[in-house]
């Protein structure tokens, strides 16, 4: 295996690959690896030429120098994956390489795009007689080298040309089943990948406050609260997430001889998919609840001039539970973590649900869960659950009511509400939980506050409402005391 020129090997490249930064070169050997002939280019060459020099020995790779030569590089019809940044920079290579590709080539953007922007460009392409496919990718880097989990959209017949191939570099699932399949149409697999992200935010959100919990509620220390996560790791809640987790309270900062947690500045970032997920679910009508505060929770730790402002605002001493009653809770913080997640995820298949209906994508999600069971950053054993609920019911209205997440949340209800109080009454804030709670009650309320507001809209603004006795739309003349209500023009 050796790394050839373009010259010598015109139109014989299976997939081309243009973006050397990390995430394009290892995309890149990893097709290589898997024994593709992987034509490769970047904006400047000496990346190109450096991949080639490190790791032309794991298979066959084609350097072009520009444009014209990756493409020339490439059989038919051509298969070329654009891993740049997402936005401005992703319309510019499109603009660069379309011009120099046939009807019926593929274009693949797996950069992290939002879906708009994939739908946009694949009607765009589309009307070029170009296929493009919006990919989404999960599991970073590693990811990208070792197996990630691939949401490829676009059209069917493109997933035809490329669906091999991305099932042999994707990663497996514990059954073997490759992490890929066919989102859906234009931009349905860009749009997974951002609710994946959301509940990605969620999920780690969560895990942060089950962390805060144990620390300031029961006293543990970085280090023993990793002995938590692992141990939670053996059971339902085994994810990449709780393992990395533990990971990281285990550690000590080589510097100070601190746990790492405690020298890291407390102020969260983020690249935006998260946010796009809450502005997206909100573009639908979804309630996202649970991500949401995931996101404005990085946003409030962001806010340092704010916190420190209000830094001298009350509060109570946090309880300090000891003995039993100190394992108790830890059990509790297991339940109220595990039924948060499942109020998460059933919240970010809802949005998958409501997006699939509003843009007529027919996503399968029993399919959209089974593809993150593994390569993705929210890989985990609960999947496995998720799928087959949806399995037994693809019309499942929530996962909430699956048999076996019911069951779980009856049982862990109690617990779960337990720790709510108790963060409350301590004075940690525990958005995630706290908010999973809340949608789990106004799901489950028989009647909700949305009656009286109906009523305030009313008074206010003679905005109607309708009614429980009969049908048709009403008013009440407010103002008028005494006087009945009368049915709306
Ligand atoms: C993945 C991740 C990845 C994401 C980073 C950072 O699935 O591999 O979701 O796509 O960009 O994890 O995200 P934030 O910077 O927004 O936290």
């Amino acid at each position: 295996m050796h790394a050839e020129t373009e010259a010598a090997h015109h139109g014989t490249a299976e997939i081309g690959v243009t973006g050397m930064a990390v995430m394009g070169r290892n995309l890149a050997r990893n097709f290589a690896r898997k024994g593709y002939r992987v034509a490769v280019h970047n904006r400047s060459a000496t990346r190109t030429r450096s991949l080639v020099q490190d790791f032309g020995h794991e298979g066959t790779f084609v350097a072009a120098e520009s444009a014209a030569e990756l493409v020339a590089a490439l059989q038919r019809p051509r298969r070329l994956v654009l891993m740049v940044k997402a936005g401005e920079p992703t319309d510019a290579v499109i603009e660069e390489f379309a011009p120099l590709m046939d009807e019926g080539d593929i274009l693949i953007d797996a950069g992290n795009a939002h879906f708009s922007d994939t739908r946009r460009r694949e009607q765009e392409l589309r009307a070029r007689g170009i296929h493009f496919v919006g990919c989404g990718i999960s599991g970073g880097e590693e990811g990208a080298l070792h197996g990630p989990s691939l949401m490829p959209g676009g059209s069917a017949s493109s997933y035809k040309a490329l669906g091999t191939m991305l099932e042999s570099v994707a990663a497996k699932a514990p059954d073997g089943t490759p992490c890929v399949a066919h989102v859906g149409p234009d931009g349905a697999g860009h749009f997974v990948k951002t609710v994946h992200n959301g509940i990605e935010y969620a999920d780690m959100q969560l895990i942060a406050e089950a962390y805060d919990v144990l620390r300031h509620a029961v006293g543990r220390t970085p280090a023993q609260i990793a002995d938590v996560f692992r141990t939670w790791n053996e059971g339902r809640l085994d994810s990449y997430l709780i393992e990395i987790t533990a990971e990281i309270l285990a550690h000590t900062d080589a510097a100070t001889g601190e746990p790492f947690v405690d020298v890291v500045l407390d102020q969260a970032e983020q690249k935006g998919t998260g946010r796009w997920t809450v502005q997206t679910a909100l573009d639908l009508g979804v309630p996202v609840s649970g991500i949401a505060e995931a996101v404005f929770a990085r946003a409030v730790s962001g806010h340092a001039a704010l916190r420190e402002a209000a830094a001298s605002l009350a509060g109570p001493a946090p309880v300090a539970l000891e003995g039993a009653a100190a394992d108790r809770f830890v059990a509790d913080v297991e339940q109220a973590l595990y039924a948060s997640k499942i109020v998460s995820y059933a919240q970010g298949f809802h949005q998958i649900a409501a997006g699939s209906q509003e843009y007529g994508w027919d996503i399968d999600l029993g399919e959209v869960a089974a593809l993150w069971r593994a390569g993705c950053i929210i890989r985990a054993k609960f999947l496995d659950r998720i799928r087959a609920a949806y399995d037994a019911r693809p019309a499942l209205p929530t996962l909430l009511t699956d048999e076996d997440f019911a069951a779980a949340l009856r049982d862990a209800q109690d617990a779960w509400r337990r720790v709510v109080v108790t963060a409350a009454t301590s004075g940690i804030p525990t958005p995630g939980f706290s908010a999973a709670l809340a949608y789990y009650d106004s799901l489950r309320a028989e009647r909700l506050p949305a009656a009286l507001i109906q009523g305030q809209r009313d008074y206010f603004g003679a905005h109607t409402y309708r009614r429980t006795d009969r049908g048709g739309v009403h008013h009440t003349r407010w103002a008028q005391e005494g006087r009945p209500e009368q049915p709306a023009d």
